[in-house]
């Protein structure tokens, strides 16, 4: 039988629904192709029975925890959609929050040297390194992940005549790179410490755990990196991490120790210490 959106969003949107209101209007979007400002407009719109078996699918997937993101494949980051999967991590807004940011320290590079560098160290799905390479095609922009399924991903996001100032490289962290040679290393890596008592159910039974997790308190990949880019980075270089809310006393510890100078801490919008930015020496 056939049903309007209303009707389908009433009975799916009732107050006591353990499934949140949002995601259940956007499945219902993407599964019929449609835009909100349809679904205000365009309440007695009937969708057909092949609709109705996909919606009822989904649905179900959002009330076993599924994230909307891997439900309807894909995400918003910094005004571009990525496509995702269960392979790669779903771009955060917590991470958004630092685009501008490279994106002004990385002009005042570029109109110094007139020429710039930027390394995505833990690229995932590309949003970090691929909205970078769309706002400032005059860049060089490394993408760089190990995991051969993340580059998968990457690869369905990645266009050759919108990205053609980004090159691919799969490594090991750095460790595949010239001396001497970014302006610019970012990274948002795995730093959630294994058995965290604050990760959300959810992330832990569907996100890939490679890209979550890491050894000695969470820091052991943000050590790697801080490390490794002293060498990679140009002098006067600068190197952006994303961190978890308490280990930022920490890793400005080891910067300092490994002479990284300007050390910046960028709050999200919660408020939460999320970036730790500093200066190669
Ligand atoms: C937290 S995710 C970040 C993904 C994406 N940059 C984002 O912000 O949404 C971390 C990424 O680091 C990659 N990664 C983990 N260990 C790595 C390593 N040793 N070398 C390179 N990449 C690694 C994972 O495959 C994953 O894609």
């Amino acid at each position: 039988m056939c049903s309007t959106i209303n009707k389908i969003l009433h009975s799916y949107c009732s107050d006591n629904s353990s499934i949140n209101k949002r995601d259940v209007e956007n499945c219902l979007l993407d599964i019929i192709g449609k835009t909100k400002t349809f679904l205000i407009t365009t309440p007695e719109y009937e969708i057909s029975k092949h609709e109705m078996k996909r919606f009822n699918r989904s649905i179900k997937l959002l009330k076993d925890g599924v994230p909307l993101a891997y439900i309807i494949g894909n995400q918003d980051f910094y005004g571009y959609n990525y496509l995702v999967d269960s392979k790669v991590l779903i771009p955060r807004a917590e991470t958004e929050i630092i685009i501008p940011e490279v994106l002004k320290q990385g002009d005042l590079l570029f109109e110094k040297n007139k020429k710039l560098k930027l390394v995505d160290a833990g690229t995932g799905s590309g949003c970090i390194g691929l909205t970078i390479a769309r706002e400032r095609p005059n860049w060089d922009i490394v993408l760089i992940d190990n995991s051969f399924e993340s580059i998968k991903t990457l690869n369905k996001n990645y266009n050759k005549k919108i990205h053609s100032n980004c090159t691919i490289v799969v490594s090991n962290w750095l460790k595949g790179l010239k001396k001497n040679i970014a302006d610019i290393i970012i990274s948002n890596p795995p730093y959630i410490e294994y058995k965290s008592k604050y990760l959300d159910e959810n992330v832990f039974k569907y996100e890939p755990h490679y890209a979550l997790f890491a050894n000695d308190k969470g820091l052991r990949d943000i050590k790697i990196l801080i490390s490794q880019s002293k060498s990679i980075l140009k002098k006067e270089g600068i190197l952006f991490i994303e961190n978890g809310f308490d280990q930022s006393r920490e890793i400005v510890k080891l910067l300092k120790k490994n002479y990284y100078e300007d050390i910046d801490i960028i709050l999200d919008y919660n408020g939460i210490n999320r970036f730790t930015v500093s200066r190669n020496s």
